[in-house]
């Protein structure tokens, strides 16, 4: 009969294959947070597998040219010579491997919902594999309750039970792109899992390519404390922007005012002005918390207000003072 459940030495052996770093990972999406990480585990020394239903992406991995400026081509090609990074559209690389993080879009519907179809996809192809032991890493960025709500159900769908049968955690990605200061060793990584041993097996993975991990008490903390991160770049940035129309208006120069500001050694932070927020993050991220809010009858002001000053057409401010504009 099939074991469907783990024991105690099944658990001390994933425990030690991750700190051998003879646990297999898998990657699903090797976009601009996707393709950095496998490359990361690839060079600490993990067996890593990307999954893009992406053939072109998939092409260029195999062949070491990169697609993302952050990625030289180099680095990529000897990861993949070395045989620590392949890539792959057959999502059946899932059964094999010990770990799979999961690093698929979450865009905005045309009415500025979440969309969370990708990871609805993605997730369903996971389940199709799940086995005994699998750890499942969330990483997109999405609203406080997905790793519960809709990511759980799906894999649970398959009989299996979570810290019984296999391990599922949320951990969001903090990349800064373009950033050279900035990278996923000296950025803290924050873990929540469904349950304990789900954040200690995520927590023991990411700390072997981030100085700092860490654990929170739940998927949730982990999910809104991402969002925070990006709703407070959003607010402050409008804050700029509007200080600066204000500061035009009334012939006092904006940069003199913040470089006074910044000379606080405590209680500030520079914003600077500029065109208007961009990149992948700052624009939608906040839309998902203003979504989830409002299934508890819970108006986030903050959050609307800021989206409607940065508007590009109203904008004036970016994030410089904080690095790249747009960056997660
Ligand atoms: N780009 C950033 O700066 C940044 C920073 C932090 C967090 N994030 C978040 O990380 C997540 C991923 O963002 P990204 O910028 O890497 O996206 P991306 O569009 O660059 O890459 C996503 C990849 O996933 C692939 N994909 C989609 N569905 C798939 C599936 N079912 N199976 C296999 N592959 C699939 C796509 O082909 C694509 O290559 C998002 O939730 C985003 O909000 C992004």
């Amino acid at each position: 009969m099939a074991r469907t459940e783990l024991t105690v030495n099944d658990l001390r052996n994933l425990e030690n294959r991750i700190k051998d770093k003879s646990a297999e990972i898998g990657v699903v999406g090797l976009g601009y947070v996707g393709l950095p990480l496998a490359l990361a585990f690839a060079e600490a020394g993990f067996m890593v597998t990307g999954i893009d239903s992406d053939k072109t992406r998939v092409n260029k991995i195999t062949r070491g040219i990169s697609y993302l400026l952050d990625i030289e081509s180099a680095r990529l090609k000897k990861a993949v010579k070395g045989g620590k990074l392949k890539a792959t559209v057959i999502p059946s690389i899932l059964r094999r491997v010990d770990i799979i993080i999961i690093c698929v879009p979450t865009p905005l519907t045309s009415t500025k919902e979440p969309d969370l179809t990708y990871i609805v996809n993605a997730t369903n192809e996971i389940a199709r594999y799940l086995r005994l032991g699998h750890l499942v890493i969330l990483e997109s960025t999405t609203y406080p309750g997905t790793t519960r709500e809709i990511v759980l159900p799906l894999l649970e769908s398959t009989g299996l039970r979570v810290g019984v049968d296999y391990f599922l955690t949320f951990s969001p990605e903090r990349i800064d792109p373009g950033s050279r200061k900035f990278t996923i060793r000296n950025t803290p990584k924050v873990v929540g899992g469904m349950e304990p041993k789900s954040t200690r097996f995520a927590a023991m993975l990411y700390g072997h390519v981030s100085d700092r991990v860490l654990e929170v008490s739940s998927p949730e903390v982990a999910e809104m404390d991402k969002v925070f991160e990006n709703v407070f770049r959003s607010v402050n940035i409008a804050l700029v922007n509007e200080l600066a129309k204000l500061c035009e208006k009334m012939n006092i120069n904006v940069w003199e005012v913040i470089k006074a500001a910044s000379s606080k050694p405590f209680g500030y932070m520079p914003f600077f002005p500029g065109p208007g927020v961009g990149g992948h993050c700052i624009p939608l991220d906040p839309h998902y918390l203003e979504w989830k809010a409002r299934e508890y009858n819970f108006n986030t002001h903050f959050i609307a207000l800021a989206g409607e000053i940065n508007q590009p057409e109203r904008g004036h401010g970016s994030e410089r003072g904080q690095g790249r504009v747009g960056g997660g």
